[in-house]
């Protein structure tokens, strides 16, 4: 188990911010893979995308949702904290070149935002389409960045604050032309959006369930039973034609 100190908390919002910890052993990791958190107070760990890593600074984008979160928001620096990671099967590589547009629901972004910008360094054109809240969720150095790197951005947010007033689905082109998508956001909102993507070649969606062990141990994060496939261990990336098979999408 790997350990991290807080360096800082870095607030954008009432409830969005960024959580830098300094790692006690290096470690790496590659988009779409995740981190098991100590929150402290709280018996069970909790489910994190890696969103950035720079030598031993590794940075987790987090919304505040419940006792979990807040913990964490509530951290002074210099707190440790017990980690686990890298967790999961990352994003695959596209297997063709051509354009590669990227999906983000909300804090979907938090695993998508390297993706992008790895994507964009090994020269692929990327879009992102990202839908949050309002503006206010959508931190302004974030976006700047993706800009930096060359990523093309359509955003929408539910006020109309940030790009178009609507949900992600709302900008979600009628026909995406794209040989590659990579979709992040919570599973009502896939559920609502995965018909878009069936004649998309290559479609993965990284899916979000609540998580105890994250290893594969505790089944709590069971996708198909029949052939026991957690979430923590199998994905969270998933590609559609596994989706289509387990019809997971049909289950309440
Ligand atoms: C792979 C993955 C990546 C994620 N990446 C991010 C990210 O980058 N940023 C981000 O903000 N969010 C991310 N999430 C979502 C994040 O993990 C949840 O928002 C967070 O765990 C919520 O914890 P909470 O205690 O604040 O709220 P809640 O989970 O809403 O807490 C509500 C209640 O549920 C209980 N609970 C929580 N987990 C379990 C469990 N496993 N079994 C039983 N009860 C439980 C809590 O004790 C609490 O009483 C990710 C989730 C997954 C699966
Ligand atoms: S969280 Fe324990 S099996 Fe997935």
């Amino acid at each position: 188990m790997n350990e991290g100190e807080v360096i800082a908390i870095k607030r954008f919002s009432e409830d969005l911010f960024l959580l830098e910890l300094f790692l006690k052993e290096e470690t790496s990791f590659k988009p779409g893979q995740f981190a098991m958190v100590e929150t402290p107070g709280r018996p069970l760990m909790r489910p994190f995308s890696i969103f950035q890593l720079e030598g031993k600074t590794l940075c987790f984008f987090i919304r505040v949702k419940g006792p979990g979160t807040s913990s964490l928001l509530a951290l002074k620096s210099g707190k440790k904290l017990k980690l686990l990671l890298p967790l999961g099967k990352p994003y695959p590589e596209p297997e063709s070149e051509g354009e590669v547009w990227l999906f983000a629901g909300g804090i979907g972004i938090a695993s998508l935002f390297p993706l992008g910008l790895l994507l964009v360094k090994k020269g692929f054109k990327a879009k992102l389409f990202w839908g949050a809240k309002s503006a206010s969720h959508m931190p302004f150095p974030l976006l700047v960045k993706l800009q930096n790197y060359g990523l093309e951005l359509s955003l929408a947010t539910e006020d109309g604050s940030m790009g178009q007033k609507g949900l992600l689905e709302d900008i979600i082109p009628s026909t995406i032309t794209a040989k590659t998508a990579y979709i992040c956001g919570p599973l009502e909102m896939i559920k609502r959006i995965f018909f878009k993507f069936l004649n998309v070649p290559k479609a993965y969606f990284s899916l979000e369930e609540k998580m105890a062990c994250g290893v594969g141990a505790c089944r709590s994060c069971v996708l198909w039973a029949e052939e026991i496939k957690t979430i923590c261990k199998e994905g969270p990336v998933f590609e559609k034609e596994d989706l289509l098979k387990w019809q997971v999408l049909r289950q309440p």
